[in-house]
């Protein structure tokens, strides 16, 4: 459990307090860590947003969105009241500087009620078309000036390209110094990804074989079976490489490619995940087609359920040209991953939920078992599963009981239910918590998120260029475009179903 006591007196401002991200994620977040003791003992939670209402219904529907959504399951009505004494609803503009005059008068007036300063963050769970808007009128109405008071916090998609990351971190940066700049990426915020730093730098085991020497290649897996649910007005204009691999994949990428810390400092880490996103190997304009495959879903089966094809989602245009599953092939140009791929593979509506990544290591340099002994022999491999199972499963060899010397294939588990009794915390506890410590070792700095635009640019331009012409190219409910092969070395293999998120089943065999 986060403890309080450090935390400064703190006043939410969540721009687009009745949407959707404010209503599903941030206040069941918020509530999970009041009920954990870990919120400040002064806090405010203001909504801002465009619609008539009044306090008392904005709390209606944030208490339904706790119910459904909260961590800690059931809501106490006692609970909910006291927290709910929390938060107001401010109506107003975004693009009005009374709003923002509003706000200032609030916070100014709790800093006396509290008798103390209050820090500010400052949220935008609005579409993205605020994001460029909001730190202007913050700047304009003195908001952002203190700089160790006052945080923006912001959610993908930073930018549609380059060019405009570039232009909205331009925007944030003339109204805000980088050091008060959150961007979220909700996965560094997930346990288990933050484990692979854990893994890989807390212990000596792994470290020296993790690399070109002993390393085959890399796979990192994050598929759905869910599709594009309500949001098909976003994700038709933005698809699955802006929406996953700009950020989540990248991410994941750095973290497994790194080189390890000097100090846990934000910015030490953050410079060195950086360096990788910069060792990425530029994707030549004429081989795209070659270490990228795209793909879109059409109907098909889910989990014993007919589902609609992407192109007849809602808010999806019926000739959309969206891709919904992407597949690339990447390589660094260093001294630890000269020549070793990195697969990366993203999808929705694939066969089942899976996020985790795969090393697998290289044969031995000698077999000096009988040929016999060595028929089901298959290399060392490690995976990291992020979700939905969170653990960690080593494969490696054995010798089979008998008489015989016959080697095959087990595994070695870690599961973090098993190992550690508490639940894991949602990624948004994790952090907002760290917003309101001022921590932004999980956060994305500017030059990162400019870096995986450049990394991706190519891509982007390529298929602007040449629309596909085989879309719907998968089946709801399958693993996706068989082109997806096709980017695999020889020998090399996307972790098969079965070994995704449900371990790889023992085989029995009679020997
Ligand atoms: C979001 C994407 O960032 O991540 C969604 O916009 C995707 O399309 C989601 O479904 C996946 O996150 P999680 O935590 O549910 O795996």
């Amino acid at each position: 459990m986060k403890t309080s006591d450090q935390l400064e007196p703190t006043v939410f401002v969540i721009f687009g307090g009745a949407g959707d991200l404010t209503w599903r994620k941030l206040v069941p977040a918020l509530f999970d860590l009041s009920r954990d003791r870990s919120m400040p003992d002064h806090f405010s939670i203001i909504a801002v947003d465009r619609s008539e209402m009044g306090d008392e219904t904005l709390r209606r529907r944030l208490h339904d969105g706790v119910k459904k959504f909260s961590r800690q399951g059931m809501v106490k009505t006692s609970e909910w009241r006291e927290f709910a004494g929390h938060i107001s609803y401010q109506q107003g503009e975004f693009k009005k500087l009374q709003t923002y005059t509003l706000l200032g008068e609030h916070c100014a007036k709790l800093e006396k009620e509290w008798g103390a300063k209050v820090h500010r963050v400052f949220y935008m769970a609005t579409p993205p078309s605020m994001f460029g808007e909001i730190p202007k009128y913050l700047g304009k109405a003195g908001l952002a000036r203190e700089q160790k008071l006052a945080r923006i916090v912001i959610e993908k998609p930073i930018g549609y390209d380059l060019e405009s990351a570039r232009a909205l971190n331009a925007t944030l940066a003339a109204n805000f110094d980088e050091s008060q700049i959150f961007r979220i990426d909700h996965y560094l915020g997930k346990e288990t990804v933050q484990n692979i730093l854990a893994f890989r730098f807390a212990n000596p085991l792994f470290e020296p074989i993790w690399n070109r020497r002993y390393v085959d290649y890399v796979t990192i897996t994050a598929v759905e079976a869910v599709g594009v649910e309500h949001r098909g007005g976003y994700y038709d204009h933005a698809g699955a490489l802006r929406d996953m691999v700009q950020n989540h994949l990248l991410q994941l990428l750095c973290l497994v490619a790194m080189e390890p810390m000097v100090s846990f400092e934000a910015d030490e880490i953050r410079n060195k995940k950086v360096d990788v996103l910069h060792a990425v190997r530029p994707i030549d304009r004429d081989a795209v087609h070659q270490c990228v495959v795209r793909g879109q879903y059409g109907r098909g089966w889910v989990g014993g359920k007919k589902v609609p094809g992407y192109r007849e989602e809602d808010g999806v245009s019926p000739d959309s040209q969206t891709e919904t599953f992407v597949a690339l092939r990447l390589f660094l140009d260093n001294w630890r991953w000269q020549d070793v791929p990195f697969y990366l593979r993203t999808g929705k509506r694939l066969t089942r939920q899976a996020s985790e990544i795969a090393i697998q290591f290289r044969g031995v340099p000698h077999q000096s078992f009988p040929a016999e002994s060595t028929l089901d022999w298959q290399s060392s491999r490690l995976v990291m599963s992020i979700q939905p199972d969170e653990g960690i499963v080593l494969r490696f060899q054995a010798k089979h009981p008998g008489p015989k010397m016959h080697l095959r294939s087990v595994e070695m588990q870690f599961d973090y239910q098993d190992a550690f009794a508490a639940r894991s915390p949602d990624a948004y506890e994790t952090l907002l918590w760290d917003i309101m410590k001022n921590d932004a070792t999980l956060f994305m700095r500017a030059d990162q998120v400019e870096a995986a635009w450049r990394i991706l640019m190519p891509v982007l331009d390529v298929w602007a260029a040449a629309p596909p012409g085989d879309f719907p190219n998968y089946a709801a409910g399958t693993w996706g475009p068989e082109d997806a092969q096709g980017l695999l070395a020889q020998g090399h293999s996307w972790p098969l179903p079965a070994e995704l998120s449900g371990h790889c089943p023992q085989e029995k065999k009679d020997l």
